[in-house]
């Protein structure tokens, strides 16, 4: 753990194209908010579709054969990778700072988004040589192979609740497998991504390897999204826009798609587990990150012989858990990322009152400026109500009960998300059967939210398409090409 800096220099504000800062070609520049006080922190370049065909220009030479980057080994591909998980090292508590001030998140808790993110790196680092295809016993005098080569010039369009991964779960694969890349950042969280550009280019990357182009979704994102001369898209965020994404795609050039999208995950916690653990991994499956998380275990199902105590315990949990400055080393939670997201919050805890949950604790935005939410717990909650349906995505459990563990286990998949699960139990039996009746891309027991560099990532139903993170992710960076040989015998 390093020290905070409390007021970061912002030191990269512009666009990112052949290793060099460019002003946008419309000449427009957008605020990045400080979502402790609503107050802009600096202006940004705002790119556009010119932008972006600048940087996939950028990336497409970059990607040509003979280019310095496609001749060079892989192994040092993998010790660019490398380098620049150092470089990340070396500049930690600047660059927690940094993430800190543009998003609210503790700044410890930013901080360990970047230890995972260079335990990412070094992971792809290390598979950049060993990507290999498989030789295939075809009938006939024939000899095949396959090769495992990268796709091209890929996009990426990433969220704002974990910046600084979200940016490294996709160049790790992606350059690892050879590709290039043109990435835009939430608009609420530019500064970071750009940062970690000066650090790509001082690891020694050659020009339009990586490209970034911060600006908003419908213009520099649809731009990538439609793009012609884009192979790849891969894309973080709504499920909403995940449906733009690949009618995007549909409509231009048929892009390779992967997307990771919400979720509205149950954690089920039954009779047998214990009780003080389960009521802790429930309170932070779903506060963690203030409830901006992708697989928040937001549907908190505790079977009824322990459901007062267990609703007595999270809401205990939820009073004590600190809201405010997030340079503050006691602080566990900071303000939400926007006032458009505070609002949405406030507005489901609204509907979830209305609609005759009982509200255990919090419920109230807290502070007088910027966008915090005091923790909320709801319980007495119903599967048909709207806080039990719709991904929140903030500091809001909803507890609620069940009796039956096979009824459970329907209740728990009748959802239109498959993102992620949580099961709390002593018996080894019932944990594996829910395992594996539970439709969901990961599903943790007596655990949540454990991800790894080494463990796939991704979802089932319309919690997305692909797989991030492990060896699974170097599929969504790779075509496969069969080579064929006639091998005549016969001739010889
Ligand atoms: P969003 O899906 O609109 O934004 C994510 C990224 O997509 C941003 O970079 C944005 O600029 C871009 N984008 C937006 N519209 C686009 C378009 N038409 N074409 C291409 N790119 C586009 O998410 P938003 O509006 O920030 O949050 C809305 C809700 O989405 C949240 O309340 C939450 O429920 C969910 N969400 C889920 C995330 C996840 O990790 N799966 C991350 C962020 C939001
Ligand atoms: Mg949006």
């Amino acid at each position: 753990m390093t020290e905070p800096i409390r007021n970061p220099d912002i030191k990269f504000t512009q666009i990112f194209i052949n290793n060099e800062w460019v002003n946008s070609k419309s000449g427009r520049v957008f605020p990045t908010i400080n979502p402790c006080d609503g107050k802009k922190i600096c202006d940004v370049q705002e790119g556009d579709k010119d932008d972006i065909d600048d940087a996939v220009s950028a990336a497409r030479a970059a990607y040509k054969r003979g280019a310095p980057w496609r001749k060079l080994d892989a192994s040092k591909k993998g010790q660019l990778l490398n380098k620049l998980a150092d470089l990340m090292k070396q500049n930690i508590s600047y660059l927690a700072s940094l993430e800190t001030l543009d998003n609210g998140k503790p700044f410890y808790d930013a901080e360990e988004d970047i230890v995972f993110s260079i335990e990412t790196l070094q992971y792809y680092a290390g598979w950049a040589d060993k990507i290999c295809g498989k030789t295939i016993p075809v009938d006939g005098s024939f000899f095949t192979f396959t090769k495992h080569e990268p796709i091209g010039v890929c996009g990426a369009i990433i969220p704002w609740n974990y910046p600084i991964p979200m940016m490294i779960w996709k160049i790790g694969p992606a350059l690892a497998c050879g590709n290039t890349m043109v990435l835009k950042p939430a608009e609420q969280t530019p500064l970071t991504a750009l940062y970690l550009c000066s650090l790509i280019k001082e690891a020694g990357f050659p020009p339009g390897v990586v490209n970034v182009v911060p600006g908003y979704g419908p213009t520099a994102g649809a731009a990538i999204a439609e793009h012609m001369d884009i192979n790849k898209v891969a894309f973080t965020g709504s499920t909403e826009v995940g449906h733009l994404i690949m009618q995007a795609s549909g409509k231009s050039n048929l892009k390779r798609v992967s997307l990771e999208l919400g979720g509205k995950s149950p954690l089920i916690v039954l009779a047998d587990a214990n009780i003080d653990d389960a009521a802790m991994w429930a309170h932070a499956a779903v506060m963690t990150n203030h409830g901006q998380n992708c697989c928040a275990g937001s549907r908190t199902y505790v079977e009824a012989s322990i459901y007062d105590e267990f609703v007595d315990k999270c809401k205990n949990m939820a009073s004590f858990r600190q809201v405010g400055d997030p340079f503050d080393a006691l602080t566990q939670q900071g303000p939400q990322i926007s006032e458009e997201q505070l609002n949405k919050i406030l507005g489901l805890i609204e509907t979830g009152k209305k609609e005759g949950a009982k509200l255990e604790f919090g419920g109230e935005r807290s502070g007088e400026e910027g966008y915090f939410v005091q923790p909320t717990v709801f319980s007495d909650v119903k599967d048909d109500m709207t806080i039990a349906k719709e991904e929140i995505f903030g500091p809001v459990q909803s507890i609620i009960k069940f009796t039956d563990i096979n009824d459970v286990i329907e209740r728990a998949n009748n959802s239109k998300y498959g993102l992620a699960a949580g099961v709390m139990t002593k018996d080894i039996n019932k944990a594996l059967m829910m395992s594996q009746n539970l439709e969901a891309g990961s599903v943790w027991v007596n655990c949540y939210d454990i991800l790894k560099a080494q463990t796939p990532f991704g979802g089932f139903k319309q919690s997305g398409h692909g797989r991030e993170l492990g060896e699974y992710a170097l599929h969504e960076y790779t075509e496969i090409k069969t080579v064929t040989i006639n091998f005549p015998e016969k001739n010889l």
